[in-house]
């Protein structure tokens, strides 16, 4: 079996990569990222030698030499995880994130039809990984389920949604055999310090403000990042092909819960007294088009396929919190550079 996994450079990408690695000598794994501002090898530095491990630098926007890396390594199957992530980011910069989430997405799937036709019994799937953000915002009850209509608001979510149903199309139209899943909120080691959790870890550890949007008041269900690597194991060797899965914790945050317990946590590991981080708290200005609540039910992933989160939030953010504080270079290395002009920039706004 050789699986090709986009993005494998970045944030859930690495942990993905490292399980299929680790799990399956057996199987080749190909990494295919393109290394942008949120791609870093440092990911990966404990597998990079195993010898079922590959890693090609490329774009997945560049339909030519997707088409050529597909027929010289001839993918049994893809997990696509390759893509612009941040919110933020988008509302700055749309075009990026057309390019890489709806033409790169469509650029793979065409790479993997012709394998497809080629031999239907070779390549035998093409795992698309996605966003609760395509369901839009709830407002104080209800979840989102695999039927929730899509309703996305930011230009992320929009690429987003955009992929989603080029697959489905794919799927229905050419019988491609794909399977979708739509995960909530991400948090773990090796996540880039732009999103919430990391921003504000770095941030406390070098004693800078945390800039909350708003009023603090929105919503988040947040999953250790080795939770969602997990049910991509599961859902790509088990689920039915043209199904869709939402993977999600059951743990619902406001966005100034988060911050507040993560000050009085770092106030402990750091040795400061209680109450002194939570002084860096700033209000700032909100996100334009902030989705106010997100939240995912998950229960036909946990009764059809048997998955569920394996850490309570305390216990997976203390972990989170352990190993930024120990890998310092990492930090140090991602948030120099153009990086910190960005942040630096984001934050005076
Ligand atoms: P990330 O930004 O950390 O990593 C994205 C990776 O894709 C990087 O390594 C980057 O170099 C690579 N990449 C970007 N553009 C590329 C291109 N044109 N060609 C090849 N590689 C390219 O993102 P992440 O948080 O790890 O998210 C991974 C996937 O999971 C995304 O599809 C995202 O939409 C989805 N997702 C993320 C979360 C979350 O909480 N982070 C939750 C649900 C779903
Ligand atoms: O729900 C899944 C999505 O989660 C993924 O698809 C995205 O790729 C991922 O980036 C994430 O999107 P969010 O916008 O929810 O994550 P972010 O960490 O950017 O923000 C989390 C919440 O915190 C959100 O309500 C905005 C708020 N926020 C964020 C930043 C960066 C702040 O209040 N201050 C900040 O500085």
């Amino acid at each position: 079996m050789k699986v090709l996994i986009t993005g494998g450079a970045g944030f859930i990408g690495s942990h993905v990569v490292r399980l299929f690695v680790n799990k399956y000598p057996n199987y080749t794994i190909v990494n295919l990222d393109k290394l942008t501002y949120a791609g870093n090898l440092a990911n990966l530095k404990d597998i990079e030698n195993k010898p079922n491990y590959t890693f090609v630098k490329g774009d997945i926007v560049d339909a030519d030499f997707i088409n050529k890396l597909f027929q010289e390594h001839q993918f049994n199957a893809v997990i696509h995880l390759a893509a612009e992530s941040h919110v933020d980011r988008s509302i700055t910069n749309p075009l990026e994130f057309v390019y890489t989430n709806v033409i790169g997405t469509v650029n793979l799937l065409n790479a993997a039809k012709t394998l497809y036709k080629a031999d239907p019994s070779k390549f035998t799937k093409f795992y698309h990984v996605s966003t609760d953000e395509v369901y839009g915002s709830l407002g104080d009850t209800g979840m989102f389920t695999e039927t929730t209509a899509y309703d996305p608001h930011s230009p992320y979510s929009a690429s987003k949604a955009s992929s989603d149903h080029f697959v489905r199309a794919y799927h229905d139209t050419y019988k491609l055999p794909c399977v979708i899943s739509n995960c909530s909120n991400n948090y773990g080691p090796y996540h880039f310090p732009e999103k919430l959790i990391p921003l504000c870890i770095n941030n406390i550890k070098n004693n800078k403000p945390l800039p909350i949007y708003g009023k603090g008041e929105n919503v988040r269900d947040w999953l250790f990042v080795e939770d969602h690597a997990r049910a991509i194991d599961v859902i790509f060797h088990n689920a039915a092909l043209g199904s869709t899965y939402n993977i999600g914790g059951h743990n619902e945050w406001t966005n100034i819960d988060v911050i507040r317990l993560l000050c009085d946590m770092m106030d402990d590991k750091l040795g400061r007294p209680k109450g002194t981080n939570q002084q860096l708290i700033t209000f700032v200005t909100d996100r334009a088009g902030h989705d106010l609540r997100y939240a995912i039910d998950s229960t036909k992933l946990q009764k059809d396929l048997g998955w569920k989160p394996s850490l309570q939030f305390e216990e997976g953010l203390s972990k989170t919190v352990d190993w930024y504080l120990q890998n310092e270079e990492w930090l140090t290395n991602v948030t120099s550079g153009e990086y910190a002009n960005y942040y630096e920039k984001q934050y005076q706004n």
